[in-house]
């Protein structure tokens, strides 16, 4: 057994005073794809069903994605409130078909349910679909309590037409956040705690599962954490483990987070790994508007690498930025989800607003409905090609709107590697100006 006694690793302000928006990691703008990935419903958060391993799953020559979803009636600021599992597949990681809802209307667990991740047994078919419950079934008002959930029992079949989710499937509640090493929404002291995103993963060298999660961790009144101002106190987001098991979806023990970020930022969000070649690649998702006060933040994709599960962890290109939006698009894309591919990590995202380069997403809400609407891309976005080395990252180019590839698909030639072939040169060489905006 991996030894999860160890201090948690800290992404600190001083790290985060090097963010910076650079060739290396900014992301090209975002224009609007010819077709939705749904054409009747906001689609944001998504996520592969993979195998136990962390392999993209092949459900009879299909792959699927499952994903937060709402009607497109809906104002898009709304749609956390009512967010839908839906699922969607495809032959070719490109072209994808909406499947439907997961679970139908009949989940027990919460108001609506929060992003997570799926798990397919390519032997029996069985998947374990892990999720965060948000609110009460049946509640008046909505609340945000928030608990780490799974179904399990249902599978995914083929059919002539498709993929389909069969039942029944039993939900059951995993985790709460216990007070101690996971802040409870009465000791929240900021904007709104979280408990949340639980991800699968099986380390490939130990062999043992672990759900890791987004959480916060708890400031006592009259901490001295950042010279005692209550403040910055109040940004405090973590990344959560707890041990799972292999053969038993509803085991799950808390352990001490892996990364938290007191007094720098209060969503680590979908927390995730990437294994490769002996380092551990741990992602989330953040905002602008999460960090604390006196740090300029984007909305991006943050990471950090370690030797092992367990840490210690170091964020990536030292300040832990890996792929923004362009200065003139910022808030294009959200919800980044990295995956292995051979020698590149590929990451997919959302179309979150287009258009929209005021300070904040707090602002979206002064627009007119008919604006919101219109800026609001609710799809899948245009996959972005990381190349790695250790610590360093940057960004390598771009694949179509919500193109998926699997490690047996190879990626076309980059820009770089285009101009350099014509060149007469080695490879990969960087092209200046290219990226950051
Ligand atoms: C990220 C997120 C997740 C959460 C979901 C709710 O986009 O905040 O952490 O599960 O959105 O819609």
């Amino acid at each position: 057994m991996s030894d999860p006694s160890r201090d948690t690793a800290a992404w600190t302000r001083d790290h985060a005073a090097g963010l910076s928006r650079t060739d290396r990691n900014t992301a090209p703008i975002i224009y609007p794809p010819d077709r939705r990935t749904d054409p009747d419903n906001h689609l944001w958060d998504t996520w592969l069903l993979r195998t136990p391993a962390g392999e993209i799953a092949d459900v009879d020559g299909y792959r699927v994605v499952v994903a937060l979803t709402a009607s497109n009636d809906l104002l898009p600021g709304k749609r956390h409130d009512v967010a839908t599992h839906r699922f969607y597949y495809s032959t070719d990681g490109r072209n994808w078909t909406p499947g439907g809802c997961v679970f139908g209307d009949s989940v027990p667990l919460g108001s609506r349910q929060w992003a997570g991740s799926a798990i397919y047994d390519p032997e029996t078919g069985d998947v374990s679909l892990y999720y965060t419950a948000a609110g009460h079934r049946g509640e008046d008002a909505l609340s945000y309590t928030q608990r780490l959930a799974v179904a399990h029992g249902g599978s995914a079949r083929t059919t002539a037409d498709g993929v389909r989710f069969e039942g029944p499937w039993t939900h059951k509640t995993l985790a709460r956040p216990d007070g101690e090493w996971y802040e409870r929404e009465e000791q929240s002291r900021g904007m709104i705690y979280t408990f949340r995103d639980p991800w699968y993963f099986e380390d490939p060298e130990t062999d043992e599962a672990y759900l890791l999660f987004e959480g916060n961790t708890p400031i006592p009144e009259g901490s001295k954490a950042c010279g005692g101002d209550p403040e910055q106190q109040a940004f405090n987001g973590s990344v959560g483990i707890a041990r799972a098991s292999k053969t038993d979806p509803t085991a799950c023990e808390l352990l001490p987070p892996l990364v938290d970020a007191v007094c720098v930022n209060q969503e680590l969000e979908r927390p995730h790994v990437v294994y490769r070649d002996g380092t551990y690649y741990l992602f989330v998702a953040s905002h602008r508007h999460t960090f604390a006060p006196g740090i300029d933040g984007y909305d991006a994709l943050y990471g950090f690498a370690a030797d092992a599960l367990f840490g210690p962890y170091e964020p990536l290109n030292g300040s832990g930025l890996v792929l923004t939006n362009p200065a003139n698009a910022p808030f294009q894309a959200y919800s980044w989800l990295a995956y292995g591919h051979c020698e590149e990590i590929l990451v997919t995202s959302f179309l979150n607003y287009l258009d929209y380069d005021r300070p904040s997403l707090d602002d979206v809400a002064y627009l007119p409905e008919d604006e919101q609407f219109r800026r609001f891309g609710g799809t899948l976005a245009p996959t972005v090609r990381l190349g790695v080395d250790g610590l360093d990252t940057r960004v390598r180019g771009t694949l179509d709107h919500g193109h998926l590839p699997t490690a047996e698909e190879a990626l076309p030639e980059t820009e770089d590697e285009r101009i350099a072939r014509l060149r007469g040169a080695d490879g990969d060489e960087e092209r200046p100006g290219y990226g950051a905006r």
